[in-house]
């Protein structure tokens, strides 16, 4: 018995040695010279797991950020303004640096997206 304590105790502590190797995923920023997309790259941030659309969908907090909507409702509400990331609200509002929409932020390579997709003229492509 005792001979199976220590051996049971001695596997614990060889197993407890034993570390595992995180990997942590490091995602490189978009190239700003490869032309993002509306569609593919911008809309599913705001529709995700109901990311922003929990709460930015018809009859709800605006702007509108559902599929259908999303891109019409930026612009026609101001709050993307192409080629100029500082004034638009869609960047600068939910952005990971800014103390403003306490609500969500997004993650910096989501905020990385939306400030090439702007800088790119913002485009319903
Ligand atoms: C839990 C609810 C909730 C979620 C989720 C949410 N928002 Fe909001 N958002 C609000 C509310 C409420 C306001 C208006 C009050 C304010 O200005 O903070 C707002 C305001 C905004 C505004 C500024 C509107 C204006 O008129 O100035 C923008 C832009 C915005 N949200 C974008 C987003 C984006 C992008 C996401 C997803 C990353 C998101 N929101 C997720 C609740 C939410």
């Amino acid at each position: 018995m005792r001979k199976i304590l220590i051996l049971l105790g001695s596997l614990f502590l060889i197993t407890a040695c034993q570390y595992e190797v995180i990997k942590v995923e490091v995602i490189p920023p978009p190239d700003p010279t490869v032309e993002l997309s509306f569609a593919t790259d911008i809309a599913p941030i705001f529709t995700a797991n109901n990311n922003c659309t929990a709460c930015h969908a018809p009859g709800k907090t605006s702007p509108d950020l559902t599929t259908a909507n999303a891109y019409q409702s930026l612009i026609n509400g101001d709050f993307v303004v192409p080629n100029n990331p500082e004034a638009s609200l869609i960047y600068t509002y939910p952005n990971p640096n800014a103390s403003t929409h306490s609500w969500k932020h997004y993650t910096t390579y989501q905020a990385e997206l939306l400030l090439t997709w702007i800088n790119q003229g913002a485009q319903n492509n």
